[in-house]
């Protein structure tokens, strides 16, 4: 069997202070805040599973899709011997890719979460023993220690994660790939699509509730990392369209006045009724929008390709 590396670049203290620093941030202002990686712990990676088996979740079903059908395609304009994937999760999708790849040597997958790492680095070698797979344990936003594996690379970042920036950190987010990129490399990106209000709703609140405990599960972590007494109960999911910035919002809207302790920030935050806690956005697209987000990064747009359907887009861009 080749061999498994797990890197940790993100140290055990390090996710601490940053989990601290953001929770003084976010919840120490008004419109209270909380920024999305804090979502995936082991339960938060699970119930992230499950939402992609939903039926009304939509993206993971339409970028398979996608993937699928030009996998042969991606693979040929690649060619591509390392693949590092940003925000990896099970690395489910991705196997459409790794099968295609024929001259792939080593498979990089890059996430905040120990146990999709391990969990996706277990089924990958179960089947292809041959593959050399070294897992990062990295924020894909901060810089990026990448192994000195051979090239082309490709940096595949799917799943629509990009939509769960905000603009600006977006801008940021793709000068850093850019600065990754090597004459000869490319990205791979997947973007969710500005369609009908209703069905983007229903993909972030489903029947099942089982968005809605993804979304609360951030208030889990909270609880054990800062010794927080929020009760998850005291709070609605909420999944809101807004027209203007074209992204869905997630929130959290206390069900009644209350206060919350965080006893290792020695903070007490109080909530009135029906205020709400803004937890992610998922910032939909259009193809001019991706284009010159792009442009602007220094990337140029090769290849974009739909589902039938027109939902989701996975595009193809190089350094220019
Ligand atoms: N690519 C997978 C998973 C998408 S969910 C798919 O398409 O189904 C988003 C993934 O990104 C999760 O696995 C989460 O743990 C990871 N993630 C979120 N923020 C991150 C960050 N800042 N750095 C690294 N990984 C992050
Ligand atoms: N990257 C996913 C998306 O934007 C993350 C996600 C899906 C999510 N459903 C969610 C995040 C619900 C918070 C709540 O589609």
């Amino acid at each position: 069997m080749s061999p498994f590396l797990l890197t940790r670049t993100l140290p055990v203290d390090a996710t601490e202070a940053s989990l601290r620093a953001d929770v003084l941030a976010g919840l120490s202002r008004r419109p209270r805040t909380l920024p999305p990686k804090w979502f995936y712990d082991t339960r938060g990676s699970e119930l992230f599973e499950e939402i992609t088996r939903l039926p009304e979740y939509y993206p993971t079903r339409a970028e398979r899709e996608i993937l699928v059908a030009h996998a042969a395609d991606i693979a040929t304009a690649s060619g591509a011997r390392t693949l590092i994937e940003l925000g990896s999760g099970s690395s489910e999708k991705t196997r459409h890719l790794l099968d295609a790849l024929p001259r792939l040597h080593s498979y990089v997958p890059v996430d905040v979460s120990e146990s999709a790492l391990t969990g996706a680095a277990e089924a990958l070698l179960a089947e292809r023993p041959e593959l050399n797979v070294h897992a990062l344990i990295a924020d894909f936003t901060g810089g990026l220690a990448l192994p000195g594996t051979p090239g082309p690379r490709l940096v595949a970042f799917l799943g629509g994660t990009i939509g769960n920036l905000l603009p600006e950190e977006r801008a940021t987010f793709l000068r850093s790939v850019r600065s990754i990129l090597s004459p000869g490399d490319a990205l791979l990106l997947g973007t969710d699509l500005v369609k009908e209000p209703a069905t983007l709703v229903a993909a972030y609140d489903d029947a099942s509730g089982v968005t809605a405990a993804f979304n609360k599960n951030v208030l889990e972590v909270v609880n054990r990392a800062l010794d927080a007494d929020f009760d998850p109960a005291d709070f609605d999911h909420v999944a809101r369209w807004d027209s203007d910035a074209e992204w869905i919002e997630m929130r959290l809207r206390a069900r009644s006045a209350l206060t919350v302790k965080i006893h290792e920030l020695d903070l007490v935050v109080s909530f009135e009724e029906g205020e709400e806690l803004r937890t992610e956005v998922s910032a939909k697209f259009r193809r001019d929008r991706v284009r010159e987000e792009l442009g602007d990064a220094g990337l140029r747009l090769d290849q974009w390709w739909t589902d039938t359907a027109g939902r989701f887009a996975v595009s193809l861009a190089t350094a220019v």
